[in-house]
């Protein structure tokens, strides 16, 4: 089925967030892979709380305060690699197939664009540096309305840029919290399931479930 517009998250979708910490691996021993995966689940926990509690910071403080709790769970690893390791984010790889499968979706007429928790400066620097740069007609960063997913206001960004109707969108994220809150807003949505994992948030999407973006 052919949609008008295409709709990515970027962190885990199009990004990889993992690769911040696999640059560094050798410094950081075999407790990195805990150290990225604790900085992650944190950074996304502040970002809802802080919207529960109509608190609103940038996600690039965020991503900051996640990764100085990391360190301080995960003793064994060398902290001297703060620094770096919050420099990496910035410049994560994008996932293989990406580039390919968002030519092809802009070549075939379709509108495609990211819509992020990431701050504007965040987003930018992580297109340009994936080489993704003049893919994308509209990159969206919550850091406009001040507020996170899965808060509806998020995804009616999208609505009101191409102004079209929910239904006309097709979102696509590896995050199923993130599909969840785009298939309560009348997203068509599809979960790219990179890491396997079982199925939660019923009634909640998805519409798809695919393992990487190769098969939308
Ligand atoms: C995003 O890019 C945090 O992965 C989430 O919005």
């Amino acid at each position: 089925m052919q949609f008008k517009t295409y709709v990515f998250d970027a962190y885990g979708t199009l990004f990889d967030v993992h690769s911040a910490v696999r640059k560094y691996a050798d410094t950081l021993g075999p407790d990195g892979q805990r150290l990225s995966e604790i900085w992650r689940t944190k950074q996304l926990e502040y970002s809802w709380i802080r919207t529960l509690m109509g608190s609103y910071t940038d996600f690039w403080r965020l991503t900051e305060e996640a990764l100085d709790y990391a360190f301080g769970v995960v003793p064994g690893v060398d902290k001297s690699c703060r620094d770096k390791l919050l420099e990496a984010y910035w410049t994560l790889d994008c996932y293989p197939e990406v580039p390919e499968i968002l030519a092809k979706l802009r070549e075939s007429g379709a509108h495609v664009a990211i819509l992020s928790n990431g701050s504007s400066d965040m987003l930018a620097a992580a297109v340009e540096s994936a080489h993704l740069g003049g893919l994308f007609d509209a990159v969206l960063s919550v850091d406009a309305i001040k507020t996170f997913k899965t808060a509806p206001d998020v995804y009616r960004m999208v609505t009101d840029t191409f102004a079209i109707a929910p239904a006309e969108v097709s979102f696509q994220s590896s995050n199923r919290w993130d599909i969840a809150g785009a298939h309560k807003f009348g997203f068509h949505t599809v979960w790219i399931n990179r890491a396997g994992l079982p199925n939660e948030y019923q009634n909640y999407g998805p519409a798809r479930e695919i393992g990487n973006l190769t098969e939308l």
